[in-house]
């Protein structure tokens, strides 16, 4: 939980009895809405799952719910190998690939390394899922700017390869994540 952002700890799986989703506000309507209406109802289908940083909002009591201080989601993709930005030889099947579909920082969060912290924490969270013992395998990571500032942003780290002909797309293989860790 983060408290100002003074004490920090792990994002945890999303779980809408002990968090208020509906205060998070990172600026960017669609991140807003998904995390509102949507996150919540896609892990409950299975279809992906949402890590929240929890924190403690100014004059709550204990038997409030804390606040979303930031939050990502990860999903299941598959992509045709062509597409993928790689000098590896791929096999003609589709190829897995860890989605990161959604990414966003509470306002009053942002501008203070909040938004790295998240971004490494779920390629983090996407090695290790795809990388223990009894994982089944990804290719790597991929993800949608949602707009120039948000690819500004992802650009800032030298990690993220463009997919060619769709510059907003990015890549990073699950190998290049190992030097996060
Ligand atoms: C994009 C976002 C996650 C950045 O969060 P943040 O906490 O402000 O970012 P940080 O403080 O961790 O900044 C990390 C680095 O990215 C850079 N950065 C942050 N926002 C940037 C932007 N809009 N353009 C260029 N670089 C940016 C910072 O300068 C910093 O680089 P530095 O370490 O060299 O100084 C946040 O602004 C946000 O939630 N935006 C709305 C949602 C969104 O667009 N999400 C992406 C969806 S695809």
């Amino acid at each position: 939980m983060v408290s100002g952002l003074k004490q920090r700890s792990e994002f945890v799986p999303l779980n809408t009895t002990r968090v208020d989703v509906k205060t998070f506000d990172c600026g960017k309507e669609p991140i807003n809405r998904f995390l509102h209406r949507f996150a919540a109802k896609h892990m409950a289908s299975s279809l992906s799952a949402t890590f929240i940083l929890p924190f403690q909002r100014e004059g709550q009591s204990t038997t409030d719910k804390l606040g979303v201080a930031a939050y990502y989601t990860l999903a299941n993709q598959s992509l045709s190998p062509e597409n993928i930005p790689t000098n590896k030889s791929l096999p003609r099947f589709e190829t897995p690939v860890v989605l990161l579909a959604q990414l966003g920082v509470n306002k009053q969060h942002q501008g203070q390394g909040l938004g790295a912290i998240t971004l490494v924490s779920a390629l983090q969270h996407a090695y290790s899922i795809s990388t223990n013992p009894n994982a089944i395998p990804s290719f790597g990571v991929v993800l949608d700017a949602i707009d120039d500032e948000a690819l500004d942003f992802y650009k800032s780290f030298d990690f993220f390869i463009e997919f060619s002909g769709n510059p907003k797309r990015l890549f990073v293989p699950m190998q290049s994540i190992v030097a996060l860790l």
